[in-house]
């Protein structure tokens, strides 16, 4: 089946048609508009604009990727994220459903980067999902397909807006995330010792905004410290709770997969630890390309919603920024 996928709920119009049966995926199609360049200025998100910007894009770009092909199903991002985004995703997909009277799959965002790791393989459950966003910092556990449990998530800052407000400190663009682990590759990962919040606390959540404030204070009081061994100092923290408390729950949950995913997933450095420490536990993340948000992921995810026929009928179908899948 064809399935066309829109993606809108932060700051990327994005749109992709794939093709999907058992034997796998192929992304016939895909484009996405990023907005960065604009919110650059105002060093994050600004939903007003991105609103608007998601309404200027979102046909043209829906135009170029179905280049007068007919999907036979509509995916699309419905919560968590920014509304007006995502009304922006979820009326462009009712309206193509309605004229094209096709079914209609409404996705959560965290279900679709937990979807982004099956391009190539699949899952073994139950699986443990890392999913670590700009917005999101979650353990979640999956005990078959479309079953969600968190058992774990951060309890102020996600780890990407950590990334992001400290690179602002060091006067990076945002996103800062990418830049800080490139400079990060440079430096001495040992020079800093920066706090590791919640690391002996007996449960699985996080929290990250006492990290930012250490890293805050450390840059008043040291200007003259090299970037580079700050990032690595920094970077190594983050991925040391992050790494340190999926481990913890591998330990209880004994689970057959492993998932990293999000946008913080394309960090090279978290990767590859958590990859070494599973020991051989199945590991799946994105390739990098779809680590960030993207429509293929909404693909995927609609995909399983529709093998068994999950649809919503067009008039039902609702932005949700604060929807949550969980049990
Ligand atoms: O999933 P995503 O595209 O958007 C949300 O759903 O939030 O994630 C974006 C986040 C940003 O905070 C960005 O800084 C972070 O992912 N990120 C990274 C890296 N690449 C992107 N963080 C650390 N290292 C990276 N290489
Ligand atoms: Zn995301």
């Amino acid at each position: 089946m064809k399935i066309l996928a829109i993606e809108s709920s932060c700051d990327d119009t994005s749109v992709a048609l794939v093709e999907a049966n058992q034997a796998g995926f192929a992304v016939l199609s895909e484009k996405t508009a990023s907005q960065i360049e604009v919110h650059k200025k105002y060093g994050g998100v600004v939903p007003e604009i991105a609103g608007r910007m998601h309404a200027e894009k979102i046909l043209p770009v829906i135009e170029e990727v179905i280049n007068k092909n007919k999907p036979d199903i509509i995916a699309v991002t419905a919560g968590p994220g920014l509304i007006t985004g995502l009304l922006v995703g979820v009326e462009a997909a009712k309206t193509l459903a309605y004229l094209w009277n096709l079914p209609l799959v409404g996705i959560n965002h965290i279900e679709g980067h937990i979807y982004s790791v099956e391009l190539e393989k699949k899952n073994d459950f139950p699986a443990l999902a890392l999913v670590a966003s700009g917005g999101h910092t979650e353990l979640i556990l999956i005990k078959k397909p479309g079953k969600y449990k968190q058992i774990g998530a951060t309890r102020d800052d996600a780890a990407g807006e950590c990334f992001d407000k400290v690179a602002k400190l060091l006067d990076f663009d945002y996103p800062g995330g990418p830049k800080i682990s490139q400079q990060a590759k440079l430096g001495n990962i040992d020079m800093i010792n920066f706090p590791r919040p919640m690391l002996n606390e007996d449960n699985f959540d996080f929290s990250f905004s006492g990290l930012k404030t250490s890293a805050l204070y450390y840059l008043r009081d040291h200007p003259e410290i090299d970037k580079n061994d700050f990032c690595a100092s920094f970077e190594q923290a983050i991925v040391d709770v992050l790494i340190s408390k999926t481990l913890k729950a591998v330990k209880k949950y004994n689970p057959q997969t492993v998932i990293l995913a999000g946008g913080v997933s394309a960090n090279k450095k978290l990767r590859q630890t958590l990859e070494k420490k599973l020991n051989g536990i199945k590991f799946l993340t994105p390739p990098i390309k779809y680590a960030m948000d993207n429509a293929v992921m909404i693909a995927l995810a609609g995909y399983y919603h529709a093998i068994k026929k999950d649809f919503t009928p067009w008039p039902d179908l609702k932005a949700e920024p604060n929807w949550k899948i969980y049990e």
